[in-house]
């Protein structure tokens, strides 16, 4: 890749590889067709490959499916709580981003017995305050495990725990953590994994996967789901590698390819190298003489997928013209979300990243800077960079 081709570093949608454009290209077929079916079969075969073999002591049970749905995450996170939750029962929403705040908000629109676990965007949520909010009756946990607004990654294990001494289901929004870091179904005791194509599994954005383990399965009541959203039919489709309704093909046809080509990786390489161009963003960063802006503190910590860093004083509040001369430079970078617009920037090395981009990356971040009057060192990020990326 040249140097001045466009780079996408935003935390999804993240680069596509040329197969998966090719596999997508391919003349259609019926959803409802062999051809079809084998596809979809592929697609799961390598999704549930991502979520079970991301456990780095031993591999998981693989006692739960991989359903493929038409939608994006957000569709598989409200599934989840629409397929469990009752309009009486009590779920327990830890908030400390933007999605988890999105999770709460679901679930307040499916029950009015919501205890949200809620520090401010950024902070760590600390494990006491979740143990004192679940209750014996308490149906659900929802919890985001990679915060993608504010680049932390909270502790999945420490709520895990929490969860599976009562008699509650737990749901993870691992978008930005599966595919490109550990996460653990079985040592997490999770019941419903969701992740989403566009963010590490390296498909383009339309569709999503939920990791459904057998037990919570018996927990559907296809009676009262939502009708395009009932995960129960899903389940009954996906024995024969179909979906209840009309498949985005083009998008399962760019999944089969885009995972078979993660497998042929393999996620212990994978992780080892999403933590180590993490490292190397961060690394970069600081030797720019910029700050972190999320807080790791009691078991959460920094993400290895999103890197969230603060605005510089002068152009805290008034980022355009920075944002602008990264753009100038072909590369592009996201801002804060919500209410942190003007007071971060957030870069992503989801996928299949080449250490040499995520030095791009750094030394663009430089440059912009130094474009609109911070004075910054490039060459310093770079070489801070490039000793993470070389040597760990
Ligand atoms: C952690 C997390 N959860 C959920 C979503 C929702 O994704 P979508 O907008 O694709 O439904 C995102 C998207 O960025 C995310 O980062």
């Amino acid at each position: 890749m040249d140097d001045d081709d466009f780079l996408l570093l935003n935390p999804g949608p993240v680069p596509v590889r040329e197969s998966v454009l090719d596999a997508m290209a391919e003349p259609m077929v019926s959803h409802r067709s062999a051809a079809f079916e084998s596809i979809y079969e592929r697609a799961q075969a390598g999704v549930e490959y991502v979520f079970e073999q991301s456990t780095p002591t031993e591999q998981a049970t693989g006692d739960g499916t991989a359903l493929l749905l038409n939608g994006t995450a957000t569709m598989g996170m409200e599934a989840t709580v629409a397929n469990l939750v009752g309009s009486e029962d009590h779920v327990v929403a830890l908030v400390n981003g933007k999605f988890g705040r999105r999770f709460a908000r679901i679930a307040e629109r499916h029950t009015d017995n919501v205890t949200r676990v809620e520090v401010p965007w950024g902070e760590s949520i600390p494990l006491s305050a979740v143990d004192d909010a679940v209750r014996p009756d308490t149906r659900l946990v929802t919890m985001v495990h990679n915060e993608t607004s504010t680049g932390l990654q909270n502790p999945a294990w420490g709520v895990g725990r929490l969860v599976a001494d009562h008699d509650a289901y737990f749901a993870v929004d691992g978008v930005t953590s599966v595919g490109g870091d550990v996460f653990c179904i079985d040592d997490w005791h999770v019941d419903v994994a969701i992740t989403d194509a566009q963010k590490a599994l390296e498909t383009p954005p339309g569709i999503s996967a939920v990791y459904v383990t057998s037990e919570v399965q018996n927990a559907f009541d296809g009676a009262s789901a939502p009708f395009y959203e009932d995960l129960d039919w899903h389940l009954r489709k996906a024995e024969s590698h179909q979906t209840p309704f009309t498949s985005a093909v083009p998008l399962f046809r760019g999944m089969a390819e885009a995972v078979e080509a993660i497998e042929r990786e393999g996620m212990p390489a994978r992780i080892d190298r999403h933590h180590r161009q993490a490292r190397a963003f961060r690394a970069g960063f600081a030797a720019l003489g910029l700050d972190r802006f999320p807080e790791a503190s009691d078991h959460t910590v920094l993400s290895n997928t999103v890197t969230a860093i603060e605005l510089p004083e002068p152009i805290r509040g008034d980022p355009a013209a920075f944002f602008a001369a990264v753009e100038e430079r072909n590369v592009s970078i996201s801002g804060g979300q919500g209410h942190l617009s003007g007071d971060i920037f957030r870069v992503s090395n989801m996928g299949s990243l080449a250490d040499e981009q995520v030095l791009r990356g750094v030394r663009v971040v430089g440059e912009a800077l130094d474009a609109v009057g911070v004075d910054t060192d490039p060459a310093a990020g770079v070489a801070a960079a490039r000793e993470l990326t070389e040597t760990s």
